[in-house]
């Protein structure tokens, strides 16, 4: 509707979702019910996880409807502040007096941001409108957990499903489980802070030396390097787990109540020492580590979700919540699990909740209807690939590239899939900028860094000359969505790269005895399969298949290389180095593309040769631009 909208309209059409203040902050525009634009703010303010006010990315989400922010029917926050501050006061009071050192480093930010924060997101949501914040559409807010249920539910396939929601933790909740049937989403039970799956994954990866909130993956990475020799202290000492999936923390290993860090003395000791420092040389104890809080998350999850069918009846599973990016257990739940079919929100951390907030407003609030995707099919969704954020038509991306002094040419469709392939034939390592970017924390073919599987140098090339991480990290392969189950023990799509299957039987490599010996890390450089850079060590992948119709482009490409190599497979990570957040317009992937050894870029139709430009002098030290994540 928009400007278009006269006086005739009565009923909600234009919803925006908000998350912010926590991490990864978000907006998603909601119109008549459909996601139309959607977006994380670390894509426009170049900040990994940036949990400010989301600025950018509402104007992006309104400029992509062409509306005024006062245009919009409502707007909705995706947690309830008062309920966070409600379980930190709480938790503070509990374990008191030994909480004052977090307390008294919390309660300023609180008291003065997050507290009023209903008057600082008006006074916000006014300066970016230029108006009076008495003028604003309303404001609405939902609970945590909810706006998580919801982004898996609403936009599943399915008209009934059985949901679960696992995270670090938001107000109170950090489990909890639904049933979704139509446009009604009925919550069930919830597990409450401090008892969190979440917090207890994030105090193994703290432990390990990475990032809390973005070294998760890392840690999941490094698992099959591991061996899982910590899962029965863990069950013994730290986690109390029920048959039915349920479980407490042992609060004494842990500091995240009452402390500044995760975990403490009493953790070091059962775990043989103090935290690994940061950057400091990985040992087999943490690969162990990591094996082992895999092998328990795949646990508590695989009990959740049966415990979750014996109550339910339902044969569909939506997840969300961080947990969810697990896609490991993602797999096992598949393959293991009770339920037909599952689906995962690809923005299956906070960022998705502003998502999942519109949703509610409009499905609960409003009361409207919930419409499925056309043919029934159990995996028509209504995320649109995830193709939600910005796209630019060819005169705009010729002048960024202009603006850049940049070198290109302009292939045909037909002439750029072929050159692209023959180029991905030979090793060459490209930058792939297609369509609109990705919502969520994964590139999917929209701002992707692409290359050949087969090629033995590609893995340690890719993470070593070309995203500057660490060298035990595998990539992920993107497959023609109709040939997913000729490489992988799969036969279902996985459009957002959110389950990892085995690489089939027959495309392994047996190992050697003397290799069978090595352990951790020396295993990395060994070939493991007739696809060597996306094969992790335990010989999984994390499938992304690629469909015609929610990405013509990426799966011509994939057609075209097939065609060439008889291989439907093709390397895929995000365009980005590390600590950057994934490239969002033209301009920033021609800085990516210069600054690392990336052979060609391709945007839209547009052909660039590293060779063919300019010596790269704008910024030597950019390394340190990014922050390491
Ligand atoms: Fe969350």
């Amino acid at each position: 509707m928009g400007r278009n909208r006269g006086a005739v309209a009565t009923k909600a059409s234009n919803i925006l979702g908000i998350s912010a203040y926590y991490h990864d902050s978000a907006a998603a525009l909601l119109k008549d019910g459909e996601l139309v634009a959607a977006a994380q703010e670390e894509r426009f303010s170049r900040k990994k996880h940036d949990a400010r006010f989301p600025g950018d990315a509402i104007r992006y989400c309104l400029a992509a409807e062409d509306l005024d922010l006062n245009e919009l029917d409502r707007i909705v926050f995706y947690d309830k502040p008062l309920l966070r501050f409600e379980r930190l006061l709480e938790t503070y009071l509990s374990y008191a007096p030994r909480g004052f050192r977090s307390f008294v480093a919390a309660m300023p930010v609180w008291l003065k941001e997050k507290l009023y924060l209903k008057t600082v997101l008006k006074n916000e949501l006014a300066e970016l409108a230029g108006c009076d914040p008495k003028k604003l559409p309303p404001l609405l807010f939902t609970e945590h957990h909810q706006s998580h249920a919801a982004s898996a539910f609403y936009f599943s396939p399915f008209e009934r499903a059985a949901v679960l929601c696992l995270d670090g933790v938001g107000e109170w909740a950090t489990t909890s489980t639904w049933l979704g049937n139509g446009s009604s989403l009925e919550p069930l039970w919830e597990i409450d802070f401090p008892h969190s799956l979440g917090l207890l994954y994030s105090a193994c990866t703290y432990f390990a030396g990475f990032k809390v909130n973005s070294g998760e993956y890392k840690l999941m990475g490094l698992a099959p390097y591991g061996e899982p020799r910590y899962v029965d202290l863990i069950l013994d000492r730290l986690l109390d787990l029920k048959g039915d999936g349920t479980f407490r923390l042992d609060m004494r290993y842990f500091n995240y109540c009452t402390g500044l860090t995760m975990t403490n003395a009493r953790f070091d000791e059962l775990f043989d020492g103090p935290p690994r420092k940061p950057e400091s040389d990985l040992t087999q104890r943490e690969m162990d580590i990591a094996a082992s809080i895999q092998v328990v998350t795949e646990e508590v999850v695989l009990r959740l979700a049966n415990t979750l069918h014996e109550e339910t009846g339902e044969t569909n599973l939506c997840l969300a919540g961080g947990v969810a990016l697990n896609c490991v257990a993602n797999g096992r739940v598949l393959r293991e699990g009770p339920y037909e079919n599952i689906w995962i929100q690809p923005a299956a951390g906070d960022a998705g909740g502003a998502a999942g907030a519109a949703a509610v407003v409009w499905h609960n609030y409003d009361e409207q209807p919930r419409r499925l995707n056309g043919d029934g099919s159990p995996f028509a969704d209504r995320m649109q690939g995830s193709y939600l954020g910005p796209g630019y038509s060819h005169e705009e991306i010729r002048a960024e590239l202009d603006a850049v002094g940049a070198k290109y040419s302009v292939l045909d469709d037909d002439a750029l899939m072929t050159r692209t392939a023959q180029l991905l034939a030979e090793e060459n390592v490209i930058g792939w900028f297609q369509g609109r970017m990705e919502f969520g924390p994964r590139a999917l073919g929209g701002r992707s860094i692409i290359g050949d599987p087969r090629s033995a140098k590609m893995q340690s090339l890719m993470n070593l000359k070309i995203k500057y991480r660490e060298s035990f990290r595998p990539f992920a392969p993107s497959v023609l969505g109709e040939r997913v189950n000729d490489y992988f023990e799969q036969d279902t799509p996985s459009p957002y790269m959110l389950i990892v299957a085995p690489v089939r039987e027959e495309l392994r490599v047996a190992l050697t005895d003397k290799q069978q010996q090595r352990f951790g890390i020396d295993r990395l450089n060994l070939k493991r399969s007739e696809l060597p850079a996306i094969t992790h060590v335990d010989y999984s992948a994390r499938v992304q298949t690629v469909h015609e119709d929610t990405n013509p482009r990426y799966h011509a490409l994939l057609r075209a290389f097939e065609q060439l190599t008889g291989c439907g497979v093709l390397v895929n990570t995000s365009f980005n180095v590390r600590g950057e957040p994934i490239v969002c317009t033209p301009t920033d992937a021609w800085r990516c593309f210069m600054r690392t050894e990336m052979d060609y870029l391709i945007v839209e139709n547009f052909f660039l040769e590293k060779n063919l430009q300019r010596a790269w002098e704008d910024d030597t030290d950019w390394q340190n631009e990014f922050e390491l994540d």
